[in-house]
This record gives C-alpha cells, sequence and structure tokens, in this order.
C-alpha cells in the first residue's frame, strides 16, 4: 500500500530504548496511537484511564504489534490519592517512570450558558486537574529520585484563542499550557523538560462523537477549514511526540508545537475570506480598483 511520508515512523527505532512514559487516556485515539510508536521505538508504556476493559484490550493489541512492554491501571486523575497509586504500580512494574504524556481529556459541544457548574467541573477537572496532578505527583519523584524527565502536554490551539462552545475545555487547556510554560523554566534545573503538542483536528471516536456528530455534522466539510486540504494522520503526530519525548529534543523547552495543517491562523486570519470571495480572474479588476483608489492626489 502507498503511503506518504507523513504517514511512516520517522525516527530511529531505539530512540526511546530504557525510556518508561506514562501516557493518560492512553487506552483509546491519539493516546494509543503515542503509545503505540513508543513502544515500537523501545520505551516501555503505562497507560491508564477510567474503562479497564479499554485499558486491558490496548495493552493487549499492543503487546501483540509490537512485542514491547506496556502495563495498565484504571485511575481517575482527577483525584491525587489515585495518581499516587498509579505511579506507584508504574514504579513497581516498570522500575522506574521518566516520562509522561498528559493526553486524557474531556470535551463536548454545547452553549456555556446551558452548562451546570457539574458539567463545567468535570471538563476542567480532567484537562487541568488531571494533567497538575500527574505532573505534581511525578516531579515529587522525580526531583526526589534525581531521574531526568520530559514531559508532554496535549492541548490544542484555542489554548490561546479561546473557543466558544467548549468554554470549559479552553479554560483547562490554557492552564495547561500555562503548566507547561511554567514548569519548564522551574524545573530544568532538575532535567525535566516540559513541552506540549497542539494538534487541530485528528479523528478519533472520542472527539468526533463529542465535537462533531455526524447526524448533523454531515454539512460541516471539515478538511475545507484547514488550508492544507485535509485532516491529521495519527502517525504524523506520533512522529512528533516522540521526537519531543526524545533526547533528539534535549535543547527544546516551553514550547508548544502547533499540528493543524495552518488551520488556527485560516481560521483567525483578518483577510482568509478574500481567497474563498474573489476568484482569480477577478484580480486584475481588483487590482486596478485599488491602484486608482491609492493614487497619490
Ligand atoms: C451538557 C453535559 C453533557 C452535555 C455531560 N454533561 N454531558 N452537559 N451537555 N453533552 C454534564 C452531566 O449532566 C453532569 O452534570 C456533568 O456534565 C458530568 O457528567 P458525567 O457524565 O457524570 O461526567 P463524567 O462521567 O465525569 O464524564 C465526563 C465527560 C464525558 C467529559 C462529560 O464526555 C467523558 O468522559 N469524556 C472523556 C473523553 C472525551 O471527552 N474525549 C474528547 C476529547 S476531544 P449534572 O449537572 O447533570 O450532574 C478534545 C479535542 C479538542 O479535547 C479539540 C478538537 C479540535
Ligand atoms: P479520546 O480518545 O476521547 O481520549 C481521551 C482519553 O482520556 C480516553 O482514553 C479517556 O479514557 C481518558 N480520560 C478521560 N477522563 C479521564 C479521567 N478522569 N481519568 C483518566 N483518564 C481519563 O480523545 P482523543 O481525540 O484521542 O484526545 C486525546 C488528546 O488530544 C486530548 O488531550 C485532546 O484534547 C487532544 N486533542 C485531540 C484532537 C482531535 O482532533 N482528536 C484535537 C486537539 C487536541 P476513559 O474514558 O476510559 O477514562
Amino acid at each position: 500500500m502507498y503511503m506518504e511520508n507523513y504517514q511512516k515512523p520517522m525516527l530511529p527505532s531505539d530512540s526511546l530504548e530504557g525510556r518508561s512514559i506514562l501516557i493518560t487516556g492512553g487506552g483509546t485515539g491519539l493516546g494509543k496511537s503515542m503509545a503505540a510508536y513508543f513502544l515500537a521505538l523501545g520505551a516501555q508504556v503505562l497507560i491508564c484511564g477510567r474503562r479497564i476493559e479499554v485499558l486491558e484490550t490496548t495493552a493487549k493489541e499492543l503487546h501483540e504489534r509490537t512485542g514491547g512492554k506496556i502495563v495498565y491501571k484504571s485511575c481517575d486523575i482527577r483525584h491525587y490519592e489515585q495518581v499516587e497509586e498509579l505511579i506507584a504500580f508504574g514504579v513497581e512494574s516498570l522500575g522506574k517512570i521518566d516520562g509522561l504524556v498528559n493526553n486524557a481529556a474531556g470535551n463536548f459541544l454545547s452553549p456555556t450558558e446551558r452548562l451546570s457548574h457539574r458539567a463545567f467541573d468535570s471538563v476542567v477537572d480532567i484537562v487541568l486537574k488531571g494533567a497538575y496532578n500527574c505532573s505534581l505527583a511525578l516531579g515529587k519523584y522525580w526531583i526526589e529520585q534525581k531521574i531526568p524527565a520530559s514531559v508532554l502536554n496535549i492541548v490544542t490551539t484555542y489554548a490561546w484563542t479561546g473557543s466558544a462552545y467548549v468554554v470549559p475545555s479552553a479554560c483547562g487547556k490554557a492552564g495547561v499550557l500555562a503548566l507547561t510554560r511554567s514548569l519548564a523554566v522551574e524545573w530544568a534545573k532538575y532535567g525535566i523538560r516540559s513541552n506540549a503538542i497542539a494538534p487541530g483536528p485528528f479523528p478519533t471516536p472520542g472527539a468526533w462523537d463529542r465535537l462533531f456528530p455526524k447526524e448533523f455534522m454531515d454539512q460541516i466539510d471539515i478538511p475545507s477549514k484547514i488550508p492544507v486540504g485535509r485532516v491529521g494522520h495519527h502517525q504524523e503526530l506520533a512522529n512528533l511526540a516522540a521526537y519531543l519525548m526524545s533526547d533528539f529534543s534535549a535543547y527544546v523547552n516551553g514550547e508548544v508545537i502547533t499540528i493543524d495543517g495552518g488551520e488556527w491562523m485560516k481560521n483567525g486570519g483578518e483577510f482568509t475570506w478574500v481567497g474563498e470571495m474573489i476568484p482569480p480572474e477577478m484580480w486584475d479588476a481588483v487590482e486596478a480598483l485599488i491602484r486608482n483608489k491609492s493614487k497619490k492626489q
């Protein structure tokens, strides 16, 4: 089968040899794709989520596919004690943990005024509290044990633009971006790097069912919102994530890398509409008009 280069694994096959990485929400979607690639690059992986049967199925599938060591534990990352138990389990099973991918998230489309305060809490607690619970508990362990480590936070582009109709997620992701940049400075002296990836649309059932439900989103053409004209491929995100977790990126710290085909700039750009409203054959007339109007009087 023909594959474009961006669909292919990018790094040398031993790039994560000797590393042990916790991926929150690693049982599904992008977390699962990152887990698969990290295992292929020689890392040991711990995945967590709330649904044990999902974790079990994923761990079995990825072990069979890659031969790598993958362990799992059910954990609701909103609860600090559960995170501490998760880390104790990971250290016992893998010998150590020296990487963290804060990937778990909660989200759904809703006008903000329809949300209960519990709905708002639910999303912010998964996204922001979950990320700082894991970062704090692992940070204490790394600093005490003198273990150099790498943290990767999965945010999204509306962490800095904000977005209507996903306000709890936008608030949570903005907080996670601040966490990324703050700890990048504070913990660099311990050998702990922090970076973030801001993906645009990458099809996963978790995101699509809650944000682009097929039943009423059929009319929305997502690729047309993206300058490169397509959605993301999981391997290209896994390639970037593996690079940021590996020593190849040792001098990259406090960075957020956007991987969205140019989507957020297109939607935020003042004159994006020009490309859609003015066909090429009209440009001679438009140019003549502008030159005429802007002539020095
Ligand atoms: C309004 C809703 C709601 C909805 C739930 N609630 N769904 N309110 N509209 N669609 C309310 C509930 O009524 C309840 O409030 C409160 O939210 C908590 O709901 P629970 O079901 O008890 O919460 P919980 O079991 O913790 O589930 C969390 C969840 C759920 C976020 C609601 O969707 C979830 O588990 N999501 C995890 C996976 C996920 O969301 N993946 C997508 C990530 S995509 P009351 O007042 O009734 O008690 C992503 C992409 C971003 O982040 C960028 C894309 C381009
Ligand atoms: P997903 O498959 O729904 O992944 C979310 C994962 O988080 C699930 O495995 C879920 O497992 C876990 N999770 C949720 N709440 C949890 C909790 N309280 N404790 C522990 N685990 C919890 O969605 P995805 O699309 O792969 O998203 C992955 C990441 O990419 C998220 O950070 C998301 O914001 C980001 N992102 C995605 C897109 C996209 O287009 N897909 C775009 C931008 C950013 P359980 O339900 O079993 O707990």
